[in-house]
């Protein structure tokens, strides 16, 4: 979604924000463009498409020293250079990342004002401008800005009258403050601002940001003296290092994600779960795929009931809860809208939440009342994978935490991880399989189905190969009839308790054509004229068997992409941190 970065210092304006704007490309966008104050006035530069486009069009020396810059993921009107930010009206000049739900009554209020864009942000403009004539001063413009404004905002924005000054609010859409030597930020996220200050500063909603040499916070009509904090992920985090694709530089940093999150899980900060007598799981995407890893876990462990939700249909659902409910919202960015807007229900029911977050400091991570981070670090590609690693290995030590079991091997399991991703080769003869097709599907039962449902997600979002996970006992109501000769199923067989159901399954779809990669367990593995093609798993704990078992479908679905040359990091349409409903 829209990323903004502002910068106030004594470097090269233009230079710096494109810098910043380029680390939050993973965050999905279709447009960019920059404000800076030089030769007296502001300038705006906008450009259509990728950043590149961007960094060719601003001056290679400039002495602006004052700017803002945004990436823009198109919600209202098309991605084309006018709707791209930023937004000019009358003195002000904005960026915003967030949806402005009333925008169409305000732009009839504001009859006065020639729009040129289609966009909400540009309607937020001219109600800024409007105030700031009227009140002549923009710290009250901004405190009079939420009782006008609904939905969600980030607003970096610079006034004409005062060159050297950023302002800066925010509303349910992320935002920070880095804290540079002799430089200041604004930023939507971490990576933009990590190469060059570690020291950040956290926004509530509604604070108004002034922000020049120094850094002025007002908080509810009062100016306060903010905490500094310092980020503890390092700058080559959000750099390649040799690989070609985040995607494939993330998946490699597993084993270590693994080590970390067992190393620091702190079981003294949690929640006594056994006093729940129900557990509701809530996540959208792979957040939500991890969940579905935790319902099997905790349900086979332990006796407390446990249901799932997908979050945004939860938000709007009827809910029971009583006061034994605990609430467990899991989310990578931890600024996932609908992932929020769940916190703020349970909250509102006086129901515990515990959140499993992997950004430091971002809206659900401070909203939630009992957090457990994840210890993913940076992750850029779109297509998450180390982060969704770590969730289920947080949900393994959840389950076993509960179920009392004996700790894990660390070491054995984390020689396992790398051995698996190690057969790169495999997985590439899998891809040069599949590549060519259109449509793929993935069995299994169980928790081989939910991990089915992820090495789906992971195919369709890079590949843009169509495939749908099933349960494979599930099939014969409907969805076989798409089985053709040639048709790929990826089948999924590591729970050995009903190991046997599904290869009777597999062998249904193989009678009739399928192609089979059958992904299974080595220990259960029979030879046989049932697959056409087998990876063997390692065996590892129950627990954490799912660990083993996902890289090979990350690795597939990355290596098939690539022979689609496909855009690995920045698939179509996708933003990385989904801050809108
Ligand atoms: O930041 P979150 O974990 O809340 O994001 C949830 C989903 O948007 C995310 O997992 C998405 O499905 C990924 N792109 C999948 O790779």
């Amino acid at each position: 979604m829209c990323g903004i970065v502002g910068y106030v210092g004594s470097k090269n304006a233009p230079t710096i924000l494109v810098d910043g704007l380029s680390h939050l490309e993973y965050r999905g966008y279709d447009s960019a463009g920059i404000v800076f104050y030089e030769n007296n006035k502001f300038n705006i530069i906008k450009t259509e498409g990728r950043i590149s486009n961007l960094r060719d069009a601003i001056p290679f020396e400039s002495p602006s020293k004052v700017g803002v810059g945004h990436t823009r993921w198109a919600t209202h009107g098309v991605p084309n250079q006018v709707n791209s930010h930023p937004h000019k009206q009358g003195k002000i000049t904005l960026v915003h990342n967030g949806i402005i739900e009333n925008y169409t009554g305000l732009k009839k209020e504001l009859g006065n004002y020639t729009f040129n864009s289609e966009t909400d942000s540009e309607v937020a403009c001219a109600l800024i401008d409007k105030l700031y004539n009227e009140l002549g001063n923009m710290e009250e413009v901004l405190e009079k800005v939420p009782s006008m404004l609904k939905g969600s905002y980030a607003l970096g924005i610079v006034v004409d009258d005062e060159p050297n000054k950023i302002y800066a609010i925010r509303h349910k859409s992320p935002l920070i403050i880095g804290v540079g030597d002799n430089e200041n930020f604004i930023a939507s996220d971490v990576p933009a601002i990590l190469n060059k200050t570690k020291r950040y500063i956290l926004l509530d909603d509604f604070d108004v940001v002034i922000l020049s040499d120094e850094i002025k916070i007002k908080r509810n009509g009062n100016f306060i003296e903010p905490i500094i904090k310092e980020f503890d992920w390092e700058v080559d985090q959000t750099s390649l290092n040799g690989f070609d694709h985040y995607m494939l530089k993330e998946i490699y940093e597993q084993p270590d994600v693994v080590r970390r999150t067992i190393e620091s899980f702190d079981t003294n900060e949690f929640p006594e779960f056994t006093s729940y007598e129900k557990i509701e799981i809530v996540a959208c995407g792979s957040a939500y795929h991890a969940g579905l890893i935790g319902l099997h876990l905790i349900e086979n462990y332990t006796n407390i009931e446990v249901s799932i939700h997908v979050a945004s249909e939860y938000r709007y659902k009827k809910h029971n809860f009583n006061r034994k409910t605990l609430v467990i919202i899991i989310s990578q960015s931890g600024e996932t809208a609908d992932s929020l807007e769940t916190v703020r229900i349970a909250k509102e029911n006086n129901i515990d939440t515990l959140g499993i977050v992997n950004v430091y400091g971002s809206s659900i991570a401070r909203d939630v009342k009992y957090l457990i981070y994840s210890k993913a670090g940076c992750e850029i590609s779109v297509a998450t994978t180390k982060a969704y690693l770590s969730q289920i290995t947080i949900m393994g030590l959840i389950a076993s935490k509960i179920a009392k079991l004996d700790k894990v091997d660390s070491e054995h399991l984390i020689k396992t991880i790398v051995s698996v991703i190690e057969k790169r080769e495999i997985y590439d003869n899998i891809a040069n399989s599949i590549y060519t097709k259109e449509h793929l599907f993935f069995i299994g039962r169980g928790i081989d189905y939910y991990l089915g449902l992820e090495g789906s997600l992971k195919l369709k979002e890079i590949s843009y190969i169509h495939s749908e996970a099933y349960p494979a006992g599930e099939l014969k109501h409907g969805t076989i009839s798409l089985v053709t000769p040639g048709t790929p199923f990826i089948a999924i067989v590591t729970d050995e308790s009903i190991a046997e159901k599904t290869i009777s399954n597999i062998k249904e779809v193989k009678a009739r054509g399928a192609r089979v990669i059958l992904l299974i367990r080595e220990d259960l593995f029979e030879k046989g004229d049932y697959y056409d093609e087998v990876i063997l798993i390692p065996r590892l704990d129950d627990i954490y068997q799912p660990l083993a078992t996902v890289i090979p479908l990350q690795l597939i679905a990355y290596e098939t992409a690539k022979k689609r040359n496909c855009d690995i990091d920045k698939p179509r349409n996708l933003a990385k941190s989904v801050t809108v409903e």
